[in-house]
């Protein structure tokens, strides 16, 4: 028996990184799962990853900062697997970095549409159809960076900061509606949206990322997958409007107590993962 037996999830992000990673972990825990994504062809690698892993899956081309698509990757769920009862809110990429004198009016915006109003839309599409099946979890990516103000580029950190508070305030409104709402922020993963970026690519981005937290490992999707799991089964079902840090200890010892970080990064835009910027 699975922990996520009959259960049916919408996870956003799902084409690569701890989305996919996710996708395939509920899969496997018997959860039919809509992976929407901007990435066509890693999305459709993720549904034969979770079928062979023993679920059913299917692929949804959504544009997260898009009402539109949102509502259809959940209506989706519903008119493929009858249901929904778990949406995981986990698209990202890094938006615009660098020095805040640097960063325009429009990047800033791009970036909140990507990481913060794709939370509430996710949020907003979902509750309709968890309530007419007595309850849901909703789960979203925020990050330490939302946590530690030098953790990370500023437009980023700022909008995951946001991801926690909507979180909060959400699992607030939805509690009398057995609608769960809590968030994951994670530590340093080693996923394409720090990879693609960093010379020497996913091998230079483990040694990078190796021993930046007291636990002297990096961090992967699988860590993340771990928790997503807890909070979309009922292990979980006292639990609402937490901020879920999985970060190998990273919060617990502190901030990087001032000055340059490894996030310390020149002006540009950085977009989804498979794009290049
Ligand atoms: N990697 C890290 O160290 C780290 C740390 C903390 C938080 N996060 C957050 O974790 C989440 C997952 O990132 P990841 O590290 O797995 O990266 P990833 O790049 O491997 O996966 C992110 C996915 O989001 C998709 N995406 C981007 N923009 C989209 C859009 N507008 N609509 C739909 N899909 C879109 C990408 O195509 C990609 O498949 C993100 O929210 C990210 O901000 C990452």
């Amino acid at each position: 028996m699975g922990r996520l037996d009959n259960k049916v999830a919408v996870i956003t992000g799902a084409a690569s990184g701890m989305g996919r990673a996710t996708a395939i972990r509920f899969a496997g825990e018997g959860a039919a799962i809509v992976i929407a994504d901007l990435n066509q062809e890693g999305g459709e690698a993720a549904v034969r990853e979770c079928r062979e892993n023993g679920g059913r899956a299917v692929f949804q081309k959504t544009d997260v900062a898009d009402e539109a698509q949102v509502k259809a990757a959940i209506a989706r769920a519903v008119s493929e697997f009858g249901r929904l009862d778990i949406t995981y809110n986990n698209a990202g990429l890094g938006g615009a970095l660098g020095p805040i004198e640097n960063t325009t009016v429009e990047n800033w915006d791009r970036t909140f549409a990507v990481l913060l109003r794709s939370v509430f839309l996710g949020i907003k599409h979902s509750v309709p159809e968890m309530r007419k099946v007595g309850g849901g979890s909703i789960i979203s990516t925020a990050s330490i960076a939302g946590i530690l103000g030098a953790a990370g580029p500023l437009v980023y950190s700022v909008a995951k900061c946001g991801v926690i508070h909507l979180t909060r305030c959400a699992a607030v409104e939805l509690g009398k509606d057995r609608i769960r709402v809590n968030c994951i922020c994670p530590g340093g993963i080693n996923t394409p949206l720090l990879h693609k970026h960093i010379p020497g690519g996913e091998e230079a981005t483990r040694q990078l990322l190796q021993n930046i937290q007291p636990i002297p490992k990096v961090g992967d999707g699988d860590d993340i997958a771990g928790m997503a799991l807890y909070l979309a089964s009922d292990d979980s079902q006292w639990v609402t409007g937490t901020a879920m840090v999985v970060d190998g200890g990273f919060v617990a010892r502190g901030s990087f107590l001032g000055g340059p970080s490894v996030f310390d990064v020149p002006t540009r835009w950085s977009g989804p993962s498979f794009e290049k910027d």
